[in-house]
C-alpha cells in the first residue's frame, strides 16, 4: 500500500490506495483456474465481443478485453463491424452467438452509431449470456437481489476493490454521483445489498457540495473530469472514482480532483490503476460464470433419471 502522508498536522494519518491493479490480478488467477479447469473438461470459456465502428476509445477498450481473454485462457471471437452496418444485420450476428455453444459471454461494446437502437441491441443478447448484466432480465434479477443473473462488470468492480482491501460498506453513508444504468443505478444496488445507506445524486442534485459532506462513501461516476473537489469531502471518507478522461494538459484524469482528494480521503482510487482494471477483471470473472454454468445445464441434461 502506497501511503501519502496527511496535510493540515494530523500526524500519523495517512491516505491509503484502493490499488486496481493488485485487485485485479487476485481476481484475474482466479478466473484463470477456473478457466484451466473448463479447458481440461473440453469447454473452454468463450467470450464474443463485438464491436460497430472505429471509435478509438472504444477500439482500445475492445483490444484489452481481448488481450485478456488470450492471458487467460479464455476463447475470443472478435467481429468488428462497419459503423454503417444495418440494425437488423447486428442483431441478426447477436442471435447466431445466442446459438452458438462454444460463446458463453457476448459482450457488445457501446456506444453504438446513433442509427442502431442500443435497447434493442441489449435485449436480443441472451440473457444467461449477458455478461455485462445490461440486459432487462439481469437488472431485474439484481433489483430483487437474485444471484443468479450477471451483475455489470464495474460496480461489481468497485464492491471487490473495497473488499479486498477490508474497507467496510455495512453502515456507511454511501453517495454516488450518476444514476447510469451500466454504473450509478447497478451501484446503488449493490451497495445497499451490503448495507450501506445509499443516496444517487445526479445533474439536478442541489448543493452536491453539501451532500458529500455527509458521505463516508463516494462513488463518483458522473462523466464530467474533476467535477469533485477535495474541500466538498468529509475528512477520512472512502473514495472510489469511476471516471476516466483524457486532458490535454494533465493526462488522465478522473471525475474527483485527486491532489485535493487524496489528503482528505481515509482511502482514495487512482486514475489510472483504481477502477479500470477491475471492469476487465469481473468481465472475464462473468464469463467463465456463464461458461461454468453452461458447463453444468449439459451435465444435468446428459444426466439420466435424476430427479
Ligand atoms: N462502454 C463503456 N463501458 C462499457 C461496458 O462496461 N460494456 C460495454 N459493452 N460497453 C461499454
Amino acid at each position: 500500500v502506497i501511503a501519502a502522508a496527511r496535510g493540515q498536522g494530523k500526524g500519523s494519518v495517512v491516505t491509503s490506495l484502493l490499488d486496481g491493479k493488485a485487485t485485479a490480478a487476485v481476481v484475474k488467477a482466479q478466473v484463470a483456474a477456473q478457466a484451466l479447469s473448463l479447458l481440461q473438461a473440453g469447454q473452454p470459456a468463450g467470450l464474443a465481443v463485438i464491436q460497430v465502428g472505429t471509435d478509438p476509445a472504444s477500439t482500445v477498450y475492445v483490444r484489452n478485453k481481448r488481450r485478456v481473454c488470450e492471458e487467460l485462457q479464455l476463447r475470443s471471437f472478435a467481429f468488428d463491424l462497419p459503423a454503417d452496418i444495418e440494425e437488423s444485420a447486428l442483431l441478426h450476428k447477436i442471435e447466431e452467438l445466442n446459438a452458438d455453444p462454444s460463446v458463453h459471454g457476448i459482450l457488445v461494446q457501446l456506444p453504438l452509431p446513433r442509427h442502431i437502437r442500443t435497447e434493442l441491441v441489449v435485449d436480443t443478447i441472451a440473457p444467461h449470456k449477458d455478461v455485462d448484466g445490461f440486459h432487462p432480465v439481469n437488472a431485474g434479477k439484481l433489483a430483487l437481489g437474485r444471484a443468479s443473473g450477471f451483475v455489470p462488470c464495474t460496480p461489481a468492480g468497485v464492491v471487490r476493490i473495497l473488499d479486498h482491501h477490508g474497507v467496510s460498506i455495512s453502515g456507511r453513508r454511501a453517495v454516488i454521483v450518476g444514476r447510469s444504468n451500466i454504473v450509478g443505478k447497478p451501484m446503488a444496488t449493490l451497495l445497499l445489498q451490503r448495507d450501506a445507506t445509499v443516496t444517487v445524486a445526479h445533474s439536478k442534485t442541489r448543493d452536491l457540495p453539501e451532500l458529500l459532506r455527509s458521505a463516508d462513501l463516494v462513488v463518483a461516476a458522473a462523466g464530467s473530469p474533476e467535477l469533485i473537489r477535495g474541500a466538498w469531502l468529509q475528512p477520512d471518507a472512502v473514495v472510489v472514482d469511476v471516471g476516466i478522461h483524457r486532458t490535454a494538459d494533465r493526462g488522465l484524469v478522473g471525475d474527483v480532483a485527486f491532489s485535493e482528494a487524496a489528503p482528505v480521503a481515509s482511502w482514495i482510487t487512482p486514475v489510472p490503476g483504481g477502477v479500470g482494471p477491475m471492469t476487465i477483471a469481473m468481465l472475464v470473472n462473468n464469463t467463465v460464470l456463464a461458461a461454468t454454468r453452461a458447463l453444468s445445464a449439459t451435465q444435468r441434461a446428459s444426466t439420466p433419471g435424476e430427479a
